[in-house]
């Protein structure tokens, strides 16, 4: 299966966004991945549909929007519309509204031509989303709180991880993307290889690096 790297922009410097988008592509970027937060389902405030806009055109790389923000469906039709390429939610931002919510929400974006994606929180058992794997492209197991980028990698995902991935093979999906987000180093990155993702996101370990084709070269393996 296609190892797929996924820079995360919220490691970036926001006054260079667009330099550091180009670099990544240079550097052999896979996807970019875009941390959209809403100062509610998380603390943080970064950006919105208007940056996923702007940044579109600089790049051919698809573009990842990880949406951890409440009541998610009144933002799709902006990401979609501004260019996303695959547009992921939060089980935990749905399921305090409705049970259906999830499932009504991949299937708004899917409604764009959009690929869908469903995050689980560490704390959170990943059968939850397993019924609504047939109507993802991805699903994201978090490996740290979502809020903040460089903190420590929770190594209890692996076993979801695994999880996810025979579930996706058991439903006749095995080519499903399983993406890590939260932690990734060069260090760890085998090990969650080998339990089964294929997109691994990463800022800290990119944009902080010395040099980022080394780093992302270093994650793929
Ligand atoms: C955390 C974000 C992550 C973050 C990852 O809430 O979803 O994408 O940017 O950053 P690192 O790789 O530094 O942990
Ligand atoms: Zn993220």
């Amino acid at each position: 299966m296609q190892i797929k790297i996924a820079p995360s922009i919220l490691s970036a410097n926001f006054s260079e966004m667009g330099e550091a988008i180009k670099k990544m592509e240079r550097s052999g970027a896979d996807m970019i991945h875009c941390d959209v937060m809403d100062g509610s389902f998380v603390e943080p405030i970064t950006f919105g549909g208007q940056m996923i806009k702007n940044i579109r055109p600089l790049t051919k790389l698809p573009l990842d929007a990880h949406l951890m923000v409440e009541h998610p469906q009144t933002q799709i039709k902006f990401f979609a519309e501004a260019g996303a390429d695959i547009i992921t939610v939060h089980y935990k931002a749905c399921e305090k509204i409705s049970d259906n919510y999830l499932e009504e929400t991949l299937r708004l974006i899917k409604s764009y031509g959009v690929k869908c994606g469903a995050a689980v929180n560490p704390d959170v058992p990943v059968e939850k989303i397993f019924p609504v794997f047939p109507l993802c492209d991805m699903v994201l197991l978090m490996s740290v709180y979502p809020g903040y980028g460089g903190q420590k990698f929770i190594p209890e995902v692996l076993e979801k991880v695994k999880k996810a991935r025979g579930y996706a093979n058991k439903i006749g999906r095995p080519d499903m993307d399983i993406e890590i987000d939260g932690g990734v180093t060069a260090e760890n990155a085998k090990i969650i290889r080998e339990a089964g993702a294929n997109v691994l996101v990463a800022g800290y370990a990119i944009f902080k690096a010395p040099d980022a084709a080394t780093a992302i070269l270093n994650l793929k393996g």
